[in-house]
């Protein structure tokens, strides 16, 4: 296996953990680069890091975020989208700076431009220092859904079935109301990170994980590309490392 893998006895570890090792990376680097997941697994993380920011513990005040990804056609104001989720569990709750904080607008007037800009303004900022990530049941990694090709470039995509089912809940479970197209980091744009850590947390992740950690470099599964990084590890609860054991 290529890529490291720590697996924690419960979720809430794992959330622990990395929010001490991004602490310890603030105090460190103050205008760290973060790049952020949403979806149901990085939830403990953000609250983690929320206790922490409170304690004192945590400074984001000269750091800079970019999130992974967005819906097409939903407002920055939209609750149901990504910045109201990230609002809601982490930026309404720590001192990051608002005009360090940078998500994709799903409802920009023209959507080549804010793919074109976002790569841009990453770039501009230095690059990514930490990508956290999360992982797609389908293998997803951000919206760069299972394909016969992948786009390097930020970019529109169409969204799997699978991916709008498992975010139903934001559009109170209504699978026809989640917006069919997203936005996402590219891959190239992903893999440009310096450093990765991805997680994932849950049976319902054991055999993706099998398929990424263990299987071909493969577009059918996004995340398998992982491989490819010289500094990405996978973080594990027991039961989505169910399929490959306590391998470190
Ligand atoms: C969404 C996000 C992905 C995320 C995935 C996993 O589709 N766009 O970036 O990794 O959800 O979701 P969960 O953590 O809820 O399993």
């Amino acid at each position: 296996m290529f890529m490291r893998v720590r697996v924690f006895e419960t979720e809430a570890r794992v959330a622990r953990t990395l929010a001490s090792r991004i602490a310890t990376l603030l105090a460190a680097q103050p205008d760290l680069v973060l790049g952020l997941p949403t979806g149901r697994t990085p939830i403990p993380l953000y609250r983690a890091l929320v206790r922490l920011h409170r304690r004192g513990r945590a400074d984001f005040s000269r750091a800079t975020t970019f999130n992974l990804d967005e819906f097409v056609g939903i407002a920055r104001s939209d609750p149901r989208g990504y910045h109201g989720f990230m609002r809601r569990h982490l930026f309404d709750h720590v001192n990051l700076a608002p005009q360090r904080v940078t998500l994709l607008n799903g409802d920009a007037p023209d959507l080549r431009r804010e793919c074109l800009r976002y790569d841009q303004a990453i770039a501009r900022d230095g690059g990514i220092d930490l990508q956290i990530l999360g992982l797609g049941v389908n293998g997803h990694i951000g919206f760069n859904e299972p394909a016969h090709s992948l786009v390097a470039a930020t970019h529109r995509t169409r969204l799997r079935q699978a991916t709008r089912r498992a975010n139903a809940a934001l559009f109170g479970h209504r699978l026809r109301a989640v917006p069919a197209d997203g936005l996402s980091m590219g891959m190239a744009t992903i893999l440009r990170a310096r450093r990765i850590v991805l997680l994932a947390t849950g049976g319902s992740k054991a055999r993706c994980v099998e398929r990424m950690l263990r299987g071909r470099v493969t577009p059918r599964v996004p995340a398998s590309f992982l491989q490819l990084h010289s500094d990405a590890e996978v973080w594990l609860d027991r039961a989505a490392a169910a399929s490959v054991g306590n391998a470190t």
